[in-house]
């Protein structure tokens, strides 16, 4: 009995942030997915394993109708997916962006790297490719979808993301034509701050072995062919064994511009502890988009995690799930923003 007496001794010695190795974070108090990624460790499965069952819970559950089928319609009514998986031993990656008709697209997403010499697939050919791969093909709209779709259309298509187009589109639904000025203006955002928006899921092995991944059907009313930041390699997420690992959520459209992930992987490689390079991340889209909605969880290869977010006015306080040797259950954790 000596030995448990001894790891729980030190795992309680460790400062908030510190976790002993494997460690297994995911945004969001998503704790179903959570459990799902921390028993496919413990019972054997990969990195790649937990980051791939954590995410593809989250589809069928649809955690807050953000991620998988039935969410977040686009301007047509129809729901896509976005999703990527990378695994940080060999920077291999796979991703698929505004995947139609197939609800598991993390499944999808580690096919391409597993089953291709390619990076990302999307649209229509991506949803071919998961078909030919077993993937069965299903309609993703449910009522909810149709309810939020058929709404947004009786409200004059409001809000949406067009600009510089005829007829007015804060006020008028399409077909839009190119409106001869352009005029500058602020990027209007409407995410729905309420409602979360991303699986990102990283995790680390006690042999060192990292992955990270991200799953979601990004956002709504969004211009068919839309995606987000989620599939795109260090934006949604990043892994690499010799530095750590980061996952973002938030308003896609401004965070891929930044590269998050991967910037607070680099600076994790460069001796930032793992919240202060999560902070890092944040602060240099801040300085551009003061009140943008997003947050990033970030760990090290000894363990150690954090997490920062942008105070936007609907979010103050960030929670995420953390799984550890120390509880073998997920954790709640929050973090306040700045
Ligand atoms: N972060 C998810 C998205 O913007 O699509």
């Amino acid at each position: 009995m000596a030995a448990p007496l001894l790891l729980s001794t030190y795992l309680l010695l460790l400062p908030l942030g510190q976790a002993a190795l494997p460690v297994v974070i995911n945004t969001w108090p998503f704790k179903n997915a959570a459990a799902a990624a921390w028993n496919t460790l413990q019972s054997g499965g990969s990195v790649l394993d937990a980051v791939e069952k954590g995410c593809a819970l989250c589809e069928v559950e649809q955690c807050d109708g953000t991620v998988g089928y039935g969410g977040s319609p686009d301007e047509t009514g129809e729901t896509t997916l976005d999703a990527m998986i990378m695994n940080g031993d060999t920077m291999e990656v796979g991703a698929v962006a505004n995947l139609r008709r197939i609800k598991n697209a993390i499944g999808v997403a580690r096919a391409v790297m597993e089953r291709t010499d390619q990076t990302m697939l999307v649209g229509e050919s991506a949803s071919v490719f998961a078909e030919d791969m077993g993937f069965i093909a299903e309609d993703l709209t449910t009522i909810k979808s149709t309810n939020i779709f058929s709404n947004w259309l009786k409200g004059n298509c409001q809000p949406n993301y067009r600009k510089n187009v005829v007829p007015d589109p804060s006020k008028s639904c399409g077909p839009y034509k190119p409106s001869v000025a352009l005029k500058q203006s602020n990027r209007t955002r409407h995410a729905n701050t309420n409602s979360h928006d991303t699986i990102g899921i990283i995790a680390l092995d006690q042999d060192g072995h990292v992955a990270a991944g991200t799953s979601t059907n990004g956002l709504t009313h969004k211009v068919p062919g839309r995606v987000g930041d989620s599939p795109v390699i260090g934006a949604g997420a990043y892994a690499d064994r010799s530095a750590g690992a980061a996952a973002a959520t938030g308003d896609g459209d401004i965070m891929m511009c930044f590269l998050p992930s991967y910037l607070a992987v680099e600076l994790m490689r460069a001796g930032a502890d793992p919240s202060t390079a999560c902070e890092a991340a944040i602060s240099r889209i801040k300085r551009h988009y003061p009140q943008f909605f997003g947050a990033i969880i970030c760990a090290n290869t000894t363990g150690h995690y954090g997490a920062a977010c942008n105070k936007a006015p609907t979010l103050s306080q960030f929670h995420y799930m953390v799984s550890t040797s120390e509880t073998n259950t997920p954790v709640q954790k929050s973090v306040n923003c700045f």
